[in-house]
């Protein structure tokens, strides 16, 4: 049988929230796919870190200091990934968790994470949407979370994280039915509990049952799916332990 080559190979990818945790980790098994890795997030050393340790396993890649609630920042972005090659890949992890009761979050801070989490996938979404449309194929996963999902256990503190995530499956679902034209799939993913940064910060008692290579070989087996007929949905991560 013949070895067919991941469709990321030769392609350009952008995954934000690439400095640590589940993006870092998804950017690197994407690299390793051989795709040029575009890596954003906002901690410039730490982007650095990623682009070295996809450098010294002999990908590509290219670290873009990038706020994803700041659409001149996103624009910027793209401009770049787009002076490599058609950024066709696009995987959306930036968020940030804010853990405060609902009578407790202030305006700016229910703001900010929707600022993040939200506007933040709707900026990188809309930037690629016109390369994407242009090269004629495109292929968007987006993170949200079982905290946006219903039915799930959900916990105290995360009212507005719940919502940006609820809103990341929605969004994802509109840009599936604009995308389906063009070639554009959009498939949104959501993790349980992983073992990351923010997870430990949000819950130092909940015991993760996934790691982010988990979630990121997860992501990267969808981006090599054209799943255009699944295009739209969002997928659930449950521990297979
Ligand atoms: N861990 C879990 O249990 C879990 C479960 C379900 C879903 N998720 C989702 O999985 C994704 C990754 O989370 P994680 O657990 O890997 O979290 P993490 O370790 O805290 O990483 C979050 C990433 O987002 C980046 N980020 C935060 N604010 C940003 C901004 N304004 N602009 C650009 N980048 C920003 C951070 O980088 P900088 O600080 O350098 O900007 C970091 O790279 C998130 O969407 C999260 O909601 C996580």
């Amino acid at each position: 049988m013949s070895e067919r080559a991941h469709w990321l190979a030769g392609r350009v990818a952008v995954v934000t929230g690439a400095s640590r945790g589940i993006g870092r980790a998804t950017a690197l098994a994407i690299a390793n796919e051989g795709a040029h890795t575009i890596v954003a997030a906002r901690d410039a050393a730490a982007l650095d870190a990623t682009v070295g340790a996809i450098r010294d396993a002999g990908g590509g890649a290219t670290g873009v200091p990038t706020d994803v609630s700041n659409a001149a920042d996103v624009d910027q972005l793209f401009r770049i990934a787009s002076g490599i090659g058609p950024p066709v890949a696009l995987v959306c992890a930036a968020a940030t968790l804010e853990r405060e009761l609902f009578d407790e979050i202030s305006l700016a801070s229910w703001e900010h994470t929707i600022s993040v989490n939200l506007t933040g996938v709707f900026n990188c979404c809309r930037a690629a949407f016109t390369p994407m449309r242009n090269a004629g194929e495109g292929r968007i996963v987006n993170i949200a979370s079982l905290s946006g999902v219903y039915a799930t256990e959900k916990f105290a503190g995360l009212a507005a994280y719940n919502a940006s995530k609820y809103g990341v499956i929605g969004l994802t679902e509109g840009i599936a039915v604009e995308g389906k034209p063009f070639g554009i799939t959009a498939i949104s993913v959501s993790p349980g509990a992983v073992d990351t940064d923010m997870l430990r910060r949000a819950n130092p008692a909940l015991r993760a049952t996934l790691v982010p290579h988990q979630v990121a070989a997860m992501i990267v087996a969808l981006l090599d799916s054209p799943l255009s007929v699944a295009s739209g949905a969002n997928i659930p991560l449950f521990s297979n332990a």
